[in-house]
């Protein structure tokens, strides 16, 4: 993956607002101008909570040509730490910052066929992907996966675009994606890239099938953000002995921002489990470590040796009763 130059946070004005479906809003954002937003781009936001100033990333879906015109859809998350609630919050005028489009995504060039696939709101991140791609004449398709139809934010302009290069697969019509079946048929000839954004269930099963069939690592492409855990997040119970703290985590706070509420003082920086730099040693477990983090490996993750505390939980045991988490510094 490239990355942009650092961050630049300036002032943005809301120019407009309007639901795409009833849990995901559509904000348009005026900034200084800087360059249209290449496919895959994101933005991060400052967003106001109640437990302070954060910082939250979402996808570019649609931008003018100098990037002074930024549209993201941003979902209300069911546990919300607050930023999906302040973005809700946002009317025509409000002012706020945000940076330039910034890139970890990027739409390579030069394969023969791409598959771009979007579960639920992931499709912020691949919307612009397929718009490009059908400009150059690409071959390639789109594969849409969603609880329902009417929860599927731009159905309705992806399909008048993509016309039946657009397969949607709802799960209350009984059309689940069979990952198995998608990624075993894709040609051997050629090379073929996989684009994709989406729940963590789904994107490990697509990764799984993709390193059981030996296609290329490189040739799987993924953004993490909007990606939901393992679990539903529940409050759990965590103690670090070497300081005499002990504290709870509710299903709305991050671990790390627990921990800095009861005064212990952690390291960290990208807060979105990229970097690392938040991995701490687990001394002792009681239920399931719900690993949110794209740097630690497989292996690390099925160890249970260390967590990535900016994005990672405790959910309780599978039979029942609450999770409890011991660090060691
Ligand atoms: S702060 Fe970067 S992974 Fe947690």
């Amino acid at each position: 993956m490239s990355s942009d130059p650092r961050p630049v946070f300036a002032p943005a004005r809301v120019v407009s607002t309007s639901p795409a479906t009833d849990r995901i809003q559509r904000i348009t954002l005026q900034r200084p101008p800087s360059r249209k937003a290449a496919p895959g781009t994101h933005v991060d936001v400052r967003v106001r909570t109640p437990k302070g100033e954060d910082v939250r990333s979402y996808s570019v879906v649609e931008s003018n040509a100098d990037g002074s015109l930024l549209t993201v859809s941003v979902m209300r998350a069911q546990a919300s730490r607050g930023g999906s609630v302040f973005m809700h919050g946002l009317v025509e005028g409000d002012e706020l910052a945000c940076t330039q489009p910034l890139q970890n995504f990027e739409l390579r060039p030069g394969a023969h066929r791409y598959v771009l696939l979007a579960g639920g709101v992931g499709i912020t991140a691949v919307i612009e992907m397929g718009r490009v791609l059908h400009r150059l004449g690409q071959d390639y398709r789109f594969v849409y996966v969603g609880r329902s139809r009417a929860q599927m934010a731009y159905l309705d302009e992806l399909a008048a675009l993509h016309g039946d290069r657009l397969e949607v697969h709802a799960d209350d019509e009984g059309s689940a994606l069979d990952v198995e079946a998608l990624v075993g048929g894709l040609p051997e000839q050629g090379r073929t890239e996989v684009y994709m954004c989406g729940p963590i269930r789904l994107m490990d099963a697509v990764r799984r099938s993709w390193l059981a069939h030996g296609r290329p690592v490189a040739d799987l492409r993924y953004e993490t953000f909007g990606s939901s855990g393992w679990f539903e997040p529940e409050a759990f119970e965590v103690e670090i002995p070497e300081l005499g703290l002990r504290t709870v985590v509710e299903p709305d706070s991050s671990l790390l921002e627990s921990l800095a509420a009861a005064g212990a003082d952690m390291m960290y920086d990208c807060r979105k489990g990229e970097c690392g730099l938040c991995e701490v040693r687990i001394g002792a477990l009681q239920g399931r470590v719900d690993h949110r983090d794209v740097f630690l490996s497989d292996d690390e993750k099925s160890a249970d040796a260390t967590l990535c505390i900016c994005v990672s939980r405790v959910a309780g045991p599978a039979d029942g009763g609450t999770g409890r988490l011991t660090l060691t510094l």
